[in-house]
């Protein structure tokens, strides 16, 4: 069977040749490489399958996906026929996945039938989606669904950014859909394979998808792709991807495996780890972890021991206010009357914050519009933007406003996030100050926020969602800041696993 792989691969290099990137970047396509539909169709669980089993694969393109795991269900010989199904909608790749098909079909040793729908996956499907979340009637048809589906974003108004209102939040991206209606068209216990981007696993755009996929099915597999660029070798996608297997199950497993591989060529070198499933899949928002290695599973652990976030602790971290560039009738280059000072990510340094010149040339801001400042009181500032060189993700600073005791209102460039009470006026103490910080500037958070979140941006969405100890911890930990005014990350570190993680 392998020889049909082969002969797909080169069928689909001269589809390739012939069909410019930019053209396909259109539709959503990019093309499996031949390891990675392997190891994909390589994830299915073959115990107490039927003896006749039917496959889906939405978005097929050439058929690589079909490929492999017709592959694989013929070399364990684990059925007595197969059915396939494929959508595709590019009349341009149909004549190609056709004569690919019929090639599966002409050497597989399990009698193989195929049936092609040149329609929308999502479209064709869309009342009957949205009528099962009504109604128990659920459309289970396929034991197997494996898919690399398009990574397309659509505009607010596209008819599938319309079509299944229960997981979209803001404009979609195709992928997520396409994921969606195969755990909707899966039978119950069965599995879906998928290699998808990994940005549905946090943020608030994909919750509602999140929590569509993680209530009706859970997770099994992760597996993670290491460095860019691998998985679609011939196609230099930027995006980061992950493969995961899902089992439609409302029964939640103890266990995910979450496995990585250094490149798309290598999967004989995977590493593996067994995690927790509430340490993968956790929070009220549902955020998936993706932890590679040990340590960051521990980290994960250690982050998890406290159930209670900031908000549910009174205090919320923030944006910071001012969009400087829409606000320049209101920004000053010099001090004066109602005129108070603005701070800029380059104002944190070194765990506090300073008013010198941030080279912005406007440092200063009139008091005029109540909407522009806030109450002069102290908060925990953190930079909302770092590189990707840069250390560590979470960058913060004390801002005490006894440093500017002139100022009854101060400014906030939105390129900073702050900290503060929720509903009280009332001033964050000392002790609470220092806890922040040192939480906010540990080794602990900032190896945990990674693991949330790849990139370099600092969402307080994010932040608000992550575990922390009870204020009353936090004051303990603040204290100990105070009592040495240490504010470096080792001794940070240190006083967190005294006092919170030890
Ligand atoms: C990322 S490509 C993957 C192709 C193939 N499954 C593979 O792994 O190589 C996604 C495919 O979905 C097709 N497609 C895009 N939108 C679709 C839709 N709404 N319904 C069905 N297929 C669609 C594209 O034409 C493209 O061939």
């Amino acid at each position: 069977m392998s020889n049909i792989l082969d002969a797909i691969l080169a069928k689909t290099k001269e589809y390739l040749e012939t069909m410019p990137k930019t053209v396909r970047k259109k539709k959503g396509q990019f093309f499996t490489s031949l390891e990675t539909a392997v190891f994909m169709a390589g994830l299915f669980d073959l115990d107490r399958i039927p003896k006749e089993v039917a496959i889906l694969d939405p978005g097929a393109g050439s058929g690589i996906l079909s490929a492999a795991i017709a592959e694989r269900l013929n070399s364990e010989k684990a059925c007595s026929a197969i059915h396939l199904t494929c959508y595709e909608t590019d009349t341009e790749v149909l004549p190609l996945l056709r004569e690919n098909l019929k090639l599966i079909a002409s050497l597989s040793d399990i009698p193989f039938q195929f049936e092609i729908v040149e329609d929308d996956y999502i479209l064709s499907q869309e009342d009957d989606f949205n009528d099962s979340l009504f109604a128990s009637c659920k459309q289970q048809r396929f034991d197997f669904i494996i898919s690399n589906p398009p990574y397309l974003r659509v505009m607010r108004n596209d008819p599938h950014a319309l079509a299944m209102p229960a997981v979209v939040h803001g404009a979609p991206n195709l992928y997520f859909l396409f994921a969606a209606m195969s755990l909707y068209n899966l039978r119950d216990n069965c599995e879906m394979v998928y290699i998808i981007p990994r940005s549905w696993t946090s943020g608030a755009y994909f919750e509602a998808f999140r929590r569509y996929l993680l209530s009706d099915g859970k997770l099994k597999q992760i597996h993670l792709f290491i460095s860019r660029d691998s998985v679609f070798k011939d196609e230099q996608v930027l995006q980061e991807t992950m493969i995961i297997k899902v089992k439609k199950t409302k029964e939640q497993p103890d266990s995910i495996v979450v496995s990585s591989s250094n490149s798309n060529n290598d999967f004989k070198s995977i590493s593996m780890h067994t995690v927790p499933y509430e340490t993968v899949v956790s929070g009220t928002s549902l955020y998936v972890f993706l932890p590679t290695t040990d340590d960051e599973i521990n980290v994960l652990k250690s982050i998890g021991r406290y159930k209670k976030t900031l908000p549910q602790e009174g205090l919320r971290m923030r944006t910071g206010i001012v969009v400087d560039f829409r606000q320049w009738d209101d920004l000053r280059e010099e001090p004066g009357e109602h005129i108070v000072p603005l701070f800029y990510a380059q104002h944190i340094k070194k765990g506090r914050v300073n008013h010198e010149p941030s080279g912005k040339g406007f440092d200063w801001i009139t008091d005029e519009k109540p909407g522009l400042i806030q109450k002069n009181k102290n908060y925990v500032f953190c930079k909302r933007f770092t590189a990707k060189e840069e250390k560590r993700r979470l960058q913060c600073g004390i801002y005490l406003h006894s440093d500017f005791p002139q100022y009854e209102h101060i400014g906030t460039q939105n390129k900073i996030n702050y900290v503060d009470w929720i509903d009280s006026d009332r001033d964050l103490e000392l002790p609470i100050v220092y806890g922040i910080y040192a939480l906010l500037n540990s080794t602990l958070l900032d190896q945990y926020y990674r693991i949330l979140n790849g990139s370099t941006q600092v969402n307080s969405t994010e932040i608000n969602s992550i575990p922390v100890p009870p204020v009353s911890l936090i004051e303990k930990i603040g204290l100990r800041l105070i009592e040495t005014g240490d504010l470096s990350t080792a001794y940070c570190d240190k006083v967190l696993s005294e006092v919170a993680y030890g």
